[in-house]
């Protein structure tokens, strides 16, 4: 499935640890404006794909890159790239909310800072309060914004996580697992603030949960053994997948 204008792609992207294989030569379009849901039993490679989009195998020695990547057409890849700007345009959301030991404001507002988006102080207050909006976390936390980050409650810190990644202006959100640490409650307020996100960002979620895949995501993409079988409008992919091994794995069969 390829798009006309598509944010990011994928060419052959294969990705070792070593001597071992995690992801054979996927070819992806990742749309603009659209949520895109990786699915594929545990061990596939989702994450270690997902991570070739923002270069954070980067950080796993053992890990290695072959393929082409391009945001706009841009080789993400290339000697020139700034590593610390793509991966503020390509923000990343992680299983278990990870909030920096700081105040709430300091979270969101520590990006903007370095990459020197806010002139004046006023300007990084707004910043601040357009992103914990946005992040639908404004409400609760306005009158405690000193208090560390580390004190919310698990579904409060990842959307604090969410304000992070959108502080910075980002145009691809990737998330992994991002609700599989957290109650009912707070992941259907996760997966409204996707929905509302939708359209402003290039969004890529990893889930488990096929429900979640189905209600949040206009693209399925579905992983098996380091293999992208299928990729799909998520209507098809879920009630007509052309591949026996996706329908295999969306009935349950195995995974
Ligand atoms: N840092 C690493 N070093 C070595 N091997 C790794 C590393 N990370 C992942 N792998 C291996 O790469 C393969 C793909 O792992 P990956 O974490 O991408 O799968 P996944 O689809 O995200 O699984 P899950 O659904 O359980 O999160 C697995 O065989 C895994 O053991
Ligand atoms: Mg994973």
């Amino acid at each position: 499935m390829t798009f006309a204008q598509p944010k990011m792609t994928a060419r052959d992207v294969s990705v070792f640890y070593g001597p071992k294989q995690a992801v054979k030569s996927v070819t992806i379009d990742v749309p603009t404006d659209e949520v895109t849901a990786f699915i594929g039993p545990s061990g596939c490679g989702k994450s270690t794909f997902l991570r070739t989009l923002n270069r954070m195998n980067d950080t796993i020695p053992a890990a290695r890159v072959e393929g082409q990547i391009a945001l706009d057409g841009e080789d993400i890849y290339s000697a020139g790239m700034d590593v610390v700007q793509l991966r503020a345009r390509v923000g990343m959301v992680f299983q278990k909310p990870n909030p920096f030991p700081k105040s709430i404001f300091e979270n969101v507002a520590y990006g903007p800072r370095i990459h020197g988006l806010a002139r004046h102080k006023s300007d990084l207050e707004a910043i601040v309060q357009r992103s914990l909006k946005r992040a639908g976390l404004w409400d609760e936390v306005k009158d405690r914004l000193s208090d560390s980050g580390t004190a919310l409650s698990g579904g409060q810190q990842q959307r604090l996580c969410i304000a992070r990644a959108i502080a910075v202006d980002p145009e691809v959100i990737l998330m992994d697992e991002p609700c599989s640490a957290l109650d009912p409650i707070a992941t259907a307020r996760i997966e409204e603030l996707i929905a509302e996100l939708r359209g402003n960002y290039a969004i890529v979620i990893v889930t488990h949960n096929m429900q979640q895949a189905a209600r949040v995501s206009q693209r399925t993409a579905f992983f098996h053994l380091g293999q992208l079988v299928e990729y799909d409008a998520t209507d098809t992919i879920f009630t007509a997948p052309k591949e026996a091994r996706t329908k295999d794995y969306i009935t349950g069969r195995y995974g």
